[in-house]
């Protein structure tokens, strides 16, 4: 279990130091045997775009090759920019969402090989997810204690009395006063549905619960509640956490591992403590440099041109037309899991950043090898190819 965490204070850049466990005690935590709770083996979703030809219709690469995994209590943070694969990685995780190719597993089992009510049951039970904005994601017409409800009575969770119970439990565990219990969504406010949100996730008591954007439709002013709420509910009910966010600083401080994704891949897998100035990866040194901390500000990595589309991915390194240590073999070959990954810190890359490199030598190295028009990653417009009409796989 991690060590109590401090309090997020402020919304975004202000939250302060170190929220999350020791992170150099999470590789043994995952690697030691039986501890693994929720795993992805090369993971592929693929979608098909109704762009395209009649018969050749586009593929959107939205999650590619994706190994992941989180043990019991962790919190693992994944980062990236729009359209990279945060929530879909997330979906897979919990089920929703089923991938193309490759394995999810739940305490060592193959969700996709269970019979589909086994996998509704260890999924509804084992997981939880809150979603981005608790408006659209909570029925309208219901009343919380019937949202609440909802999933004991699916899921035959004890008597009818205890379900009862139960609901009240779950509004006091998220502070929600027991008066509203016949409100609908529509007249709570926004923290207090997203309250209703985590409440839900939590019904069944899961062992897992990911919050994919969970405060990025709420006021500033009751982010920093939200927050605080999910680092206590996860440490009072020992939760494991995956916390996917576009609030980078946030994110790292409140996870033991930050993954960093790079149109629908895994490019880095680093303790957050040291994700800031001893990541490898150029891509998640330029994406954290675009976000400093106060204390120290400076220039972000410039990057050259704008992210490509996930339907027509580059050859080889998928980071390689905006990266300024790209060369030929980045152009041609994939990079693997580098040799100098060790087990709590993997990154793909052919030409990682040198240990202890500081970000302020990568600005002037990404400004020397810059053309002009390069910009800084905050200002690069992002092509989100779900504008184009498309269907399901
Ligand atoms: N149903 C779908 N059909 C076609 N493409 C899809 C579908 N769902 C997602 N995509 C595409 O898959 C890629 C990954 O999408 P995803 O929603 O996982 O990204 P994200 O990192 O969560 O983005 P954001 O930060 O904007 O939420 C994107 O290019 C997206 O347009
Ligand atoms: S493999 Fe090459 S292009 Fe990709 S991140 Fe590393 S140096 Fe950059
Ligand atoms: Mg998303």
């Amino acid at each position: 279990m991690s060590e109590p965490t401090e309090r997020v204070s402020g919304e975004g850049h202000e939250v302060p130091e170190r929220l999350s466990s020791a992170g150099h005690e999470v590789p043994e935590r995952i690697n030691s045997a039986g501890r693994e709770l929720a795993a992805l083996t090369d993971a592929h979703v693929v979608h098909r775009a109704r762009s395209g030809g009649l018969f050749t219709r586009d593929r959107v690469y939205a999650l590619t090759g994706a190994a992941f995994r989180i043990a019991p209590g962790e919190t693992v943070g994944v980062v990236g920019e729009s359209g990279c694969g945060k929530s879909t990685l997330a979906k897979v995780l919990v089920g929703v969402q089923r991938p193309t190719s490759g394995t999810v597993s739940f305490r060592g089992r193959d969700l996709w090989a269970m019979k589909p009510a086994e996998r509704r049951a260890t999924v509804g039970r084992g997981t939880g997810m809150v979603f981005q904005d608790p408006s659209t994601a909570l029925n309208r017409r219901l009343p919380v204690r019937q949202i609440l409800r909802d999933p004991l009575d699916v899921h035959r969770r004890g008597t009818p009395t205890e379900r009862d119970d139960r609901v009240r439990e779950l509004m006091s565990l998220v502070g929600l006063p027991g008066a509203l219990a016949d409100a609908l969504p529509g007249q709570l406010s926004g923290g207090q549905r997203q309250r209703v949100a985590i409440a839900r996730a939590l019904a069944l008591d899961p062992d897992l619960v990911v919050a994919d954007e969970p405060t990025s439709a709420l006021d500033v002013s009751v982010r920093a509640q939200i927050l605080n709420l999910l680092l206590d509910l996860k440490e009072r009910l020992g939760l494991a956490l995956v916390f996917v966010s576009h609030d980078i600083q946030t994110v790292r401080r409140m996870s033991d591992r930050v993954i960093t994704m790079y149109l629908g891949r895994i490019v880095e897998e680093s303790p957050a403590d040291e994700v800031t100035e001893r990541a490898r990866h150029p891509y998640t040194r330029a994406l954290f440099s675009a976000t400093p901390g106060l204390l120290d500000p400076i220039d972000p990595i410039p990057l050259v041109g704008p992210v490509p589309s996930a339907t027509r991915p580059p050859s080889g390194c998928p980071f390689r037309t905006r990266c300024w240590k790209a060369d030929d073999v980045c152009a041609e070959v994939m990079p693997d899991v580098a040799a100098a990954s060790t087990p709590g810190h993997r990154f793909r890359c052919h030409h990682p950043v040198e240990e202890g490199r500081p970000t302020r030598e990568l600005v002037a190295q990404a400004a020397a090898s810059a053309p002009p028009e390069a910009t800084a990653m905050a200002d690069v417009p992002v092509p989100d190819v779900r504008k184009e009409p498309r269907e399901h796989p």
